[in-house]
């Protein structure tokens, strides 16, 4: 028998996991949806934004540069363009809340504007490295202020011109900020990548009518095009069902069904890690939309069994670290999990090495921390009372590796899984009653 309440929410063990579960909105997508309608001409409706914190501090954001934002309780958001560079100076700091995304995307696009944008963040977004969106958008024109490269950011944007960057770490956030100030740039914008990451700015542009090339790692932008207004569907998040697919894989018998789930190749990649680790997943593509392949996932109970995370694998799958940490600590006593490469886990919205790490300690893991990974042996788990630090997927990750711990579990910062899950707890009540 489970039981939650938001915070701290109290976890019991699962007597089963076996259900269909529809995932909220992809919380990139969303993003990405809203920006890019504030840019365009005349009105987008975007039905299945997600409502996470997250995705609500990007369309705040845009009300504070003067656009016109309506969100319906059922979730669809109607944003009145602007057109390309048209936004209003806002008249106070613009908040990001929790989210990376949208400050990191947010610095892209007002950059380009003439005004000056002040945007702040929590005392977690605070800490965040933000000079990989300072460094390429100073090379492009603007001017911006920071702590030392932290938040708060003083971005003076200026008229901007194309520049080819190849950012130091993969990061789609940095390929995004520069893709999207260099549609506003003069001349041609190019961003070069060594490892692929998640393409959602890419196909989200094209659906919003803009031309981009792409091959070999280089993504190119020309300057002067106009973006049009769209209706556009956000595809559930895999980011989210990757716990349902660390539940089904861990738990003996289960199976569960993950309806309107997001496909995309670049995001995906945490799939073939499951199946390595002995879960068995089939995947159903039943359509696209807005550029977007999605469809359904279902996973059960297979063979759980030790696995690892190499380095390459890491850029495609760094938001499922945690998801996948939790069935690292449901596997069999002895087996190990292993990931390498993934030093960014560190600048995420916690060390998510460190905290998963001290998490899972208490639950009853062995974890040994690397400088870019961990090693986890997967012990018997007793359950207790673990700190998420108010970070949205390590509140998730506890929680699902409590359901397999031989007592309860209270997850202190629990109610920070409404940052791009809410109604996570009551969807594990449902799946595991
Ligand atoms: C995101 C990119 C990733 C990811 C984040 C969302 C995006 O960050 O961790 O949750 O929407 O582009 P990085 O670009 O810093 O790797």
């Amino acid at each position: 028998m489970y039981h939650a309440s938001a915070d701290p929410a109290t976890v019991m063990p699962a007597v089963r996991a076996a259900g269909h579960v529809r995932v909220p909105g992809d919380k990139s997508i969303s993003h990405r949806y809203a920006m890019l309608a504030a840019l365009a001409d005349g009105p987008s409706v975007i039905q299945g934004y997600l409502s996470g914190a997250d995705c609500l501090s990007t369309l705040e954001c845009l009300r504070g540069l003067g656009v016109a934002v309506h969100r319906s309780p059922d979730g669809v958001v109607q944003i009145q363009g602007r057109g390309i560079a048209g936004l209003k100076a806002p008249t106070a700091p613009l908040d990001a809340g929790n989210s990376g995304t949208t400050m990191r995307l947010l610095s892209g696009v007002v950059a380009a504007h003439g005004f000056r944008t002040v945007m702040a963040g929590d005392a977690s977004l605070s800490r965040r490295p933000m000079k990989r969106v300072i460094n390429p958008l100073t090379q492009m024109g603007a001017t911006i202020g920071s702590e030392d490269g932290r938040p708060p950011l003083t971005i003076d944007g200026a008229r901007l011109h194309g520049i080819t960057y190849r950012p130091e770490v993969p990061s789609a956030q940095v390929k995004s900020a520069v893709l999207l100030a260099g549609l506003q740039a003069d001349g041609e914008t190019t961003v070069v990548e060594t490892y692929p990451t998640r393409d959602h700015t890419e196909r989200a542009l094209r659906e919003f009518g803009a031309e981009l090339s792409e091959s070999n790692g280089h993504v190119r932008i020309a300057s002067g095009q106009r973006l049009h207004g769209r209706e556009l569907t956000v595809p559930g998040d895999i980011s989210s069902a990757v716990f349902w697919l660390a539940l089904a894989a861990a738990t003996p018998d289960a199976s569960i069904e993950i309806e309107g789930v997001g496909l995309n190749p670049t995001r995906c990649a945490a799939l073939d890690v499951f199946r390595r680790a002995g879960a068995a997943i089939e995947i159903d593509t039943d359509r696209e939309t807005g550029g977007e392949p999605m469809g359904r996932i279902r996973v059960s109970y297979g063979s759980p069994r030790s696995f690892e995370v190499t380095p390459d694998e890491v850029p495609g799958l760094i938001d499922e670290i945690p998801g996948l940490a939790a069935l690292g600590a449901l596997l069999p006593p002895w087996s190990e999990m292993v990931v390498r490469g993934a030093g960014e886990l560190r600048v995420k919205e916690s060390d998510r090495i460190t905290c998963l790490a001290r998490g899972l300690r208490i639950l009853g893991s062995r974890v040994d921390e690397f400088p870019d990974g961990f090693r986890l042996l997967a012990q018997p788990l007793a359950g207790g009372i673990v700190d998420a630090v108010d970070d949205h997927r390590l509140a998730m990750a506890f929680a699902i590796a409590a359901t397999g711990a031989s007592g309860p579990t209270t997850i202190q910062g629990g109610s920070s899984v409404a940052v791009s899950y809410p109604g996570f707890f009551e969807a594990l009540e449902r799946l595991t009653r």
